[in-house]
């Protein structure tokens, strides 16, 4: 029999895996740009972080998760998303008490939805995100919008469209609770089973519905922009000073509810703006989530993150047709022409890749043309060619591929003469 990947699940191959890299490589460096520190957690905890943690109103935990007994009989759940286990990790391991704060952490590391697969949608997809904790200044809010866009920008993205709302703070939140309330409950009957759940659980996540986007109460639910208090309005008002200042593009949208219920002030979202994406166009998203910390076991500290899916922002490169600059060369590959040559070769190139070269050679005894044209398939910036009257003379003749200079230079010069 022959197996298949599970549905909605990739292999990321030789070729396609340097692209991946190159990303990773620049979210580090972003993030060591704006210190944040990384953090691994376990990619399984136990069920009720997620439902505490993410909420038991929402997709995720109702629908989504990957849930099972383990052979104790505990409820293990595959992780859905990162805030929560990292803030279970900052509780637990008492980050708050370290002398530096905010805490700023990233992750970057597999995640795992039971969805329906389809374009941008994976049921194991990597999300790279930040979380900044103990900070309730709105700088850090920028600060943290603004390093989600600088890693888009630095991979060459350019038709991003980055939305804000605020969803006020929990005075904020119930009025304007009690409102959607008011507005939906005479007429819960014509929604959706979800939507009839939701309006004892979180009536907010209603104004999220898919099933029910084209009611006519949807057009005329209460905005949250009406039911901010003054702190809260001063608040997001500031968060927005301070995007401009820094010169990053936004709308603010007030229909903008997230799906995970730990939200309040600053949500947002980045979409891609680019022709023929596709219908899922969210890139990434984020907000704020005073509160959560509490809800997970420790102090009252405020929070605010960011998550975005690898698989996502791929698709987004391929939309604007950007290119990444990933790097499938070699330095050099050794061409051998006889027995001894070939015998030397295993500890010539052993000798470059000491020195710091990438170098490949031939083990399937080709001929000479089959060498030359692997060193081609390998990208070969020089070519070096070992016979047996130059092995006598310790001399090898390289070619630089790409000025077609040829030379005849000592062994031991090999090394230094590439990486001159
Ligand atoms: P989220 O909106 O559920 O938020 O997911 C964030 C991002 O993960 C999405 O914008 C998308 O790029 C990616 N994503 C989600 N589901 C999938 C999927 N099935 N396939 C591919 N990509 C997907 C969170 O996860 C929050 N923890 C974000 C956060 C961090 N908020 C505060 N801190």
């Amino acid at each position: 029999m022959a197996f298949q990947i599970p549905r909605g699940t990739q292999d990321i191959l030789p070729g396609e895996v340097e692209r991946w890299q190159y990303i990773e490589n620049t979210a580090r460096e972003i993030c060591k740009l704006y210190q944040y520190k990384e953090i691994r957690t376990p990619v399984f905890e136990h069920t009720e972080l997620f439902q505490r943690g993410v909420g038991e109103s929402t997709d995720i935990v109702q629908k989504e998760m990957y849930t099972f007994q383990d052979r104790k009989g505990r409820n293990i759940t595959l992780r859905p998303e990162g805030t929560a286990s990292t803030v279970r990790a900052f509780v637990e391991k008492k980050l708050y008490a370290q002398p530096a704060q905010p805490t700023k952490l990233y992750y970057i590391g597999p995640m795992f939805r039971y969805e329906r697969p389809q374009t941008g949608r994976f049921r194991q997809f990597v999300q790279f995100g930040v979380e900044a904790l103990g900070s309730s200044n709105p700088a850090m809010d920028a600060e943290v919008i603004s390093l989600a866009m600088e890693l888009y920008r630095s991979v060459g993205l350019k038709k991003l469209k980055l939305i804000i709302n605020s969803l006020g703070d929990a005075d904020s939140r119930k009025a304007h609770k009690e409102a959607l309330i008011a507005h939906f409950e005479p007429r819960i009957g014509e929604f959706c089973s979800d939507c009839q759940k939701r309006l004892t659980q979180n009536p907010l996540r209603i104004l999220d519905c898919k099933t029910d986007r084209d009611h006519e109460l949807m057009k005329t639910a209460p905005s949250i922009m009406d039911y901010l208090n003054d702190e809260s309005r001063a608040y997001f008002e500031k968060v927005q000073a301070y995007l401009t200042d820094l010169g990053i593009d936004f709308t603010v949208d007030p229909n903008l509810v997230r799906g995970l219920d730990y939200y309040n002030h600053t949500a947002f979202e980045i979409m891609s703006d680019a022709e023929g994406f596709g219908a899922i166009t969210t890139l990434c998203g984020g907000g704020r989530y005073n509160g959560l910390v509490q809800e997970i076991g420790g102090p009252e500290t405020p929070g605010i993150g960011f998550a975005l899916s690898i698989e996502r922002l791929l698709a987004a490169l391929d939309a604007e047709g950007v290119e990444l600059p990933v790097d499938q060369s070699i330095d050099c590959f050794v061409v051998t022409l006889g027995d001894k040559p070939k015998d030397r070769s295993v500890s010539l190139v052993y000798e470059l890749r000491k020195a710091g070269l990438t170098a490949e050679k031939d083990y399937d005894d080709k001929k000479m043309k089959a060498q030359f044209k692997a060193a081609d398939r390998f990208n070969a910036r020089y070519v070096a060619v070992l016979g047996e009257d130059e092995l006598e003379k310790n001399m090898i003749s390289v070619k630089n591929m790409e000025s077609g200079e040829q030379k005849e230079i000592s062994l031991q010069d090999l090394a230094a003469y590439i990486k001159g």
